[in-house]
């Protein structure tokens, strides 16, 4: 194989004949002069083929090439700010690997189906590109944040004998001859691992059989959920506003490029700074019923209710306190009002809905024993967990961010399936 070069290190090669590797997005043509739209996966830039400058075979090489052709181009490095990668190519040499026959998607519009369908090369288009791009620098963000400030990154595992959201939407396997399920959350593990290290976060698939077809929901997902040994509720939220607005900011100075090719409006992306803030859930109820919206007490929000409550904001909201009826079993109580829990939803602005769901947990023995049997919950499935509470036990508290729905708020997606690769969704498996 040639030495070759990458759109993204044309600026260490001005004045110099490079070769790259590369696939042809669009071409343009004066008759004396073809302009080919080149990317190589790290970037965009122009190779101007002169009729009167390069030999017949060249050129007609050059008119040979169709959408997604892929091909090997020496050229030489030309500054030229009025172009988007800054230069541009003066082509010397053009070596074809493909001639691609009749591309599937060309720049006219295509249904959402269709390109679903085509996932594996609708990747491609830059808008794609540019989604993943960020979403790599968001999971970089997180995990510098973490990394920074002493947690331990612990991996749960996958395949578990027991749930932890609840059993509604298991995805259930054999384990040979044992019953075994997805994991929905690795929580309940990180709580142990947070024992051992003090603070830790995880960062993996999670998987949950909802039967939900919404612009929010996917069937596997991936979740970031830090756990903190000897921390409260308030100090929970505290870590959630700096980490939530670091990752933004951070995405903000490193992927500008990609948010404008995304077409985001990042000024929206501007405000967000810590503090966050906080409403009761009794707060919210009480904001929905002025707003003539049919909800009770005791009953949990639907995606229209989190976005009448975070339209009031620029920020994200937490809404914190939540009856403990429809929360998880493990969330501990509020001292004062033990019908409420010590939990927050932070509710993304922009109506994207709740992004990460977060609590103290439970410390006392005796209570989780309590919700064990309110829950149905088989103590012999979970006794480990039980231990935790047994061998010095702690306050302990942390949150589960949701990868996805974070992707599509900071790149203002309206649909969660743009923001994963390869979208596991309610009736879609393929490609
Ligand atoms: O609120 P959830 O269910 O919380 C937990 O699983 C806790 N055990 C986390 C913890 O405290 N360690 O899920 C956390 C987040 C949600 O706020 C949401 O962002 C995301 O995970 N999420 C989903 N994202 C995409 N598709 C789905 N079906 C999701 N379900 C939850
Ligand atoms: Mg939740």
């Amino acid at each position: 194989m040639r030495t070759l070069t990458t759109i993204s290190q044309l600026k260490a090669n001005v004045g110099q004949s490079v070769w790259i590797g590369c696939w042809l997005n669009g071409k343009r043509s004066s008759g004396k002069i073809q302009f080919l739209q080149l990317r190589d996966g790290t970037g965009y830039v122009q190779g101007v083929v002169v009729k009167s400058e390069v030999a017949e075979t060249i050129w007609d090489a050059a008119k040979e090439l169709t959408q997604e052709s892929s091909l090997y181009v020496k050229g030489i490095v030309r500054d030229e700010p009025r172009s988007q990668s800054g230069y541009e190519l003066t082509v010397e040499e053009i070596e074809i690997i493909q001639i691609t026959q009749e591309y599937p998607i060309t720049p006219k519009e295509h249904g959402v189906d269709y390109l679903m369908d085509r996932r594996h090369l609708w990747l491609r288009s830059p808008k794609q590109r540019a989604i993943l791009v960020v979403r790599a620098e968001i999971i970089r963000s997180i995990q510098q944040f973490f990394d920074e400030r002493d947690f331990t990154l612990v991996d749960p595992p996958i395949l578990t004998p027991s749930s932890c959201e609840g059993t509604t939407n298991l995805f259930h396997t054999k384990y040979f001859d044992e019953d075994a399920y997805l994991t929905q959350s690795g929580q309940l593990y990180m709580e142990a691992a947070a024992m051992a290290l003090g603070k830790v976060y995880s960062f993996g698939p999670t998987f949950r059989a909802e039967k939900s077809k919404t612009r929010r929901h996917l069937i596997e997902f991936w979740m970031i959920e830090p756990e903190m040994a000897f921390v409260d509720h308030e100090e929970n939220l505290r870590v959630q506003e700096q980490f939530v607005s670091f990752v933004v900011q951070n995405v903000l100075a490193n992927c500008r490029k990609e948010l404008e090719t995304i077409g985001r409006d990042i000024s929206k992306l501007e405000a967000i700074q810590a503090p966050f803030p906080r409403i009761t859930y009794d707060e919210a109820i009480a904001f929905l019923q002025e707003q003539g919206q049919e909800i009770q007490w005791g009953e949990d929000f639907g995606a229209p209710h989190e976005t009448a409550i975070a339209e009031k904001y620029d920020r994200p909201v937490f809404i914190t306190h939540y009856p403990a009826s429809f929360k998880a079993f493990y969330m501990k109580p509020d001292p004062n009002r033990p019908e409420v829990v010590l939990c927050a939803d932070m509710i993304a602005p922009e109506g994207y809905g709740e992004i990460i769901g977060g609590s103290q947990r439970i410390d006392d023995p005796e209570l989780l024993a309590e919700r064990f049997s309110e829950h149905e919950l088989s103590t012999e499935a979970y006794q480990w967990y039980l231990d935790l509470r047994k061998y010095g036990t702690v306050p302990h508290s942390g949150f589960g961010l949701g990868l996805e729905r974070t992707v599509a708020w900071i790149c203002g997606l309206d649909h969660v399936r743009e923001t994963i690769p390869f979208p596991r969704m309610l009736y879609r498996l393929y490609p």
